[in-house]
């Protein structure tokens, strides 16, 4: 697995995921926030994954909540662009538990 040109792929689409949150939340009337949450980091390359992994997971954690928001909201397009955004991230969250050597659980409510 090529991790560099993987991880390449996530960061151009993570800037797009920025792109549509601040037009969202420009829609809503609001400013995005601009402070950067603490970036953990490590000598060891499996730690760096590990981290991002994580990172991922609650990424996906976040937007699954935001998208039961949005339809309770009836906002469906805005439900839809993030749904969309959802698919990347999973992938994201596959492909580093892929490179850690580890399978993805499925995070369901109850668990
Ligand atoms: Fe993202
Ligand atoms: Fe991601």
């Amino acid at each position: 697995m090529n991790i560099a040109g993987e991880l390449e792929k996530h960061a151009a689409q993570e800037l797009s995921h920025a792109l549509i949150i601040a037009k969202q939340i420009d829609y809503l009337g609001g400013m995005p926030a601009v402070e950067a949450k603490t970036v953990r980091t490590s000598e060891k390359a499996t730690e760096m994954l590990q981290f991002d992994l994580e990172n991922e997971t609650e990424t996906i954690r976040n937007y699954r909540e935001r998208v039961r928001q949005c339809e309770e909201l009836a906002e469906y397009a805005m439900s839809e662009q993030i749904r969309e955004i959802l698919i990347d991230e999973q992938d994201h969250q596959i492909a580093l538990a892929t490179a850690l050597g580890k399978s993805v659980q499925p995070q369901h409510k109850a668990a």
